[in-house]
């Protein structure tokens, strides 16, 4: 008499049977770039198969997207105009608001998120107001609720702030609850690391930093317990959502903050990972279709609810097929 774990692994519908966690359709969320800079849909060279849309291009690839199955997007704007304020991020007419509107029209049944932050529409390229060579927090909180209010007056059914400031989930939530909005959901990046891996997306959403870094706001790569406090506060005040990001390295924060919360967790499999498997691919050194599957896979056993991925679109694709 023997234990062979491996009697469980010597067919294929042996192994369905007990596999442990399942990808699903509706797992996935897949970011948007939409941009007032452009005429046409423009490749981002460091993210082969990710393009800045238009707003009148953004919405038939998005129908697309959804008639193909893709239940979430998430939306990112590139303003035709930045200055120190961030005037864009808030106004009736920004691209974010002009996008979600058209999209709410054409496909109620898509859910529709929408990045709140200020890196986009600042001047300098930080989440928050700059003054001299710091980034104020209170102060640039009024500006994070006027623009996730104007989201949600947009027709946005889930504000995703990804600003890190302090506080900034409480301002949200009172802006939107006095402003009618009390459905609107909250998804927080609430454990949100100042990563290298972001690099990618700062050509794509044109928001890098033109001085300093963001490590006084976005979290320090070495602290899993402060990411628990994060993730407390943000519950705290009222968050509906969690969001840990950056993806694969954190695997370990996304697996504690889920036993700790049970809250609905999503995990980013940011821009960096993305183009890591698309370059090793490119080259012929890696498969990107079982990577990508296992790099999936391994999110939902670690505990991830939801997974934001520039893979949302293929996913279904090889999902349908097997
Ligand atoms: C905006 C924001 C960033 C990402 C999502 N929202 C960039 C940053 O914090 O610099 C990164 C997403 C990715 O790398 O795919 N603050």
């Amino acid at each position: 008499m023997k234990n062979r774990p491996r009697r469980l692994r010597s067919s294929a519908p042996l192994r369905d049977l007990v596999r442990e966690s399942t990808l699903h359709a509706k797992d996935f969320i897949l970011p948007l770039f939409v941009s007032e800079k452009i005429t046409a849909k423009t490749p981002v060279a460091s993210m082969p198969g990710v393009f800045q849309f238009t707003v009148e291009e953004l919405v038939p690839h998005a129908l697309e997207a959804a008639e193909a199955g893709i239940r979430s997007v998430l939306l990112f704007g590139i303003p035709g105009e930045k200055n120190e304020t961030a005037a864009q991020a808030y106004a009736e007419k920004g691209v974010i608001q002009r996008t979600v509107r058209a999209l709410k029209k054409e496909a109620p049944g898509l859910i529709v998120l929408t990045d709140v932050c200020l890196c986009e529409y600042m001047s300098h390229g930080h989440c928050g107001v700059l003054a001299s060579d710091r980034i104020l927090n209170d102060e640039s909180l009024p500006l994070l609720a006027k623009t996730a209010l104007s989201h949600a007056a947009a027709g946005a059914d889930i504000v995703a702030p990804s600003d890190m400031m302090d506080g900034r989930v409480a301002a949200i939530r009172s802006a939107l609850d006095d402003g009618g909005f009390q459905n609107t959901v909250i998804m927080s990046y609430a454990a949100k690391f100042c990563s290298a891996f972001y690099g990618p997306f700062r050509e794509a959403a044109e928001s890098a930093p033109a001085i300093g870094d963001r490590r006084s706001y976005q979290m320090d790569a070495a602290n899993g317990r402060e990411a628990l406090r994060e993730v407390e506060q943000d519950i705290r005040e009222a968050a509906d959502m969690i969001l840990v990001k950056p993806g694969l390295p954190y695997l370990d924060i996304l697996w504690r903050v889920k036993e700790r919360f049970q809250m609905p967790t999503a995990v980013y499999n940011v821009s960096g990972e993305y183009a890591m498997i698309k370059a090793a691919a490119a080259n012929g050194w890696l498969n990107e279709r079982e990577t990508v599957l296992e790099t999936m896979t391994a999110f939902k056993r670690a505990g991830a609810d939801l997974i934001v991925t520039y893979w949302a679109r293929e996913m279904l694709d090889w999902l349908r097929a097997g």
